[in-house]
């Protein structure tokens, strides 16, 4: 048992326009794009379950429709595959129960922090997950975050050693004290260029936050790049609650750009034994 409250709900913004992965994201959400065999949200909502959340937030936008979908039980197809004595163990995951999946709109994009925001009623006054889809991770990253919080409470971000260059594309924690994978984080900063980044220490796709955070959100303030930024919201939480940031044993896989989206494609597939060894064949005659 913990002495702080369980952290039961996560949030996934969903509704973002995906402009990197055009022509792909036109008309199909970034987030219902495969990865092997399965859809990205399907991986992060995986992670979640397996964190032990039980209620999933969908933020989605227009055009989303189809991630609530494929979520729901799949009927007609379930029922015509067990008349044919087909196997439907591959659509496990895929189901949700009654009242574990909710979803609001985010009526336009106007940055990651409004999109959370969009959330505050279904999330109340309980701590909560954010998962970004596009990060794929493997290795149980927010299980990790939640062994981190019952130890700790407060706020935790998953980050990351990025290379110097990159700090322009992440929020960047200004470190304090370091004990094992957890560092004290005593500022942030969204997309600093290298010269003025506090350290190469970069948040990724995961968070655990206090509610407190949604009663900064209302004040819609904008920042780089004109958006509502979470990192700027987090950033006026420090110094009143606890907040860490938690280097997790698992791999990241950026899928938000075409590069990162095909290598996370052919290591997931390299991971498997049913596939393996045809993709090797092929690399090997390249
Ligand atoms: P990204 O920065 O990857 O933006 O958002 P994007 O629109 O998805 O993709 P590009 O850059 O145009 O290719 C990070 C996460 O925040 C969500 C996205 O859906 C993604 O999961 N997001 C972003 C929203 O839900 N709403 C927003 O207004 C912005």
């Amino acid at each position: 048992m913990t002495r702080f409250r369980p952290v039961r709900k996560a949030v996934f913004p969903v509704a973002g326009l995906g402009t990197r992965l055009l022509p792909a994201t036109k008309t199909m959400p970034k987030e219902m794009l495969t990865v092997v065999d399965r859809p990205l949200i399907q991986y992060a909502v995986d992670e979640a379950r397996d964190a032990g959340i039980e209620q999933l937030i969908f933020v989605t936008g227009r055009g989303k429709s189809s991630l609530v979908d494929y979520f729901d039980l799949g009927f007609e197809l379930e029922a015509t595959m067990e008349k044919a004595g087909k196997s439907r163990a591959a659509l496990d995951s895929s189901r949700t129960t009654p009242g574990e999946l909710i979803s609001v709109r985010q009526q336009q994009p106007l940055g990651l922090g409004h999109a959370v925001w969009c959330a505050r009623h279904i999330v109340g006054d309980e701590p909560f997950a954010v998962i970004l889809p596009d990060d794929l991770m493997v290795g149980g990253a927010l299980r990790q975050m939640v062994e981190a919080y019952n130890q700790v409470g407060g706020n935790i971000v998953c980050a990351e050693e990025v290379a110097p260059e990159k700090t322009a594309s992440y929020g960047i924690v200004t470190p304090g004290e370091t004990r094992g994978n957890l560092t004290e984080v005593k500022g942030l900063v969204e997309k600093p260029s290298p010269e003025v980044a506090p350290s190469r220490l970069a948040i990724i796709g995961r968070y655990i936050l206090q509610p407190e955070v949604m009663d900064i959100l209302d004040a819609k303030e904008t920042g780089a790049g004109g958006e509502i930024q979470l990192t700027d919201a987090m950033a006026k939480l420090i110094g009143k609650q606890p907040f860490h940031a938690l280097k997790v044993d698992a791999v990241r896989h950026d899928c938000g750009d075409k590069a990162g989206f095909v290598l996370a494609n052919l290591a997931i597939a390299m991971d498997r034994e049913d596939l393996a060894p045809r993709i090797r064949e092929y690399m090997a005659g390249r």
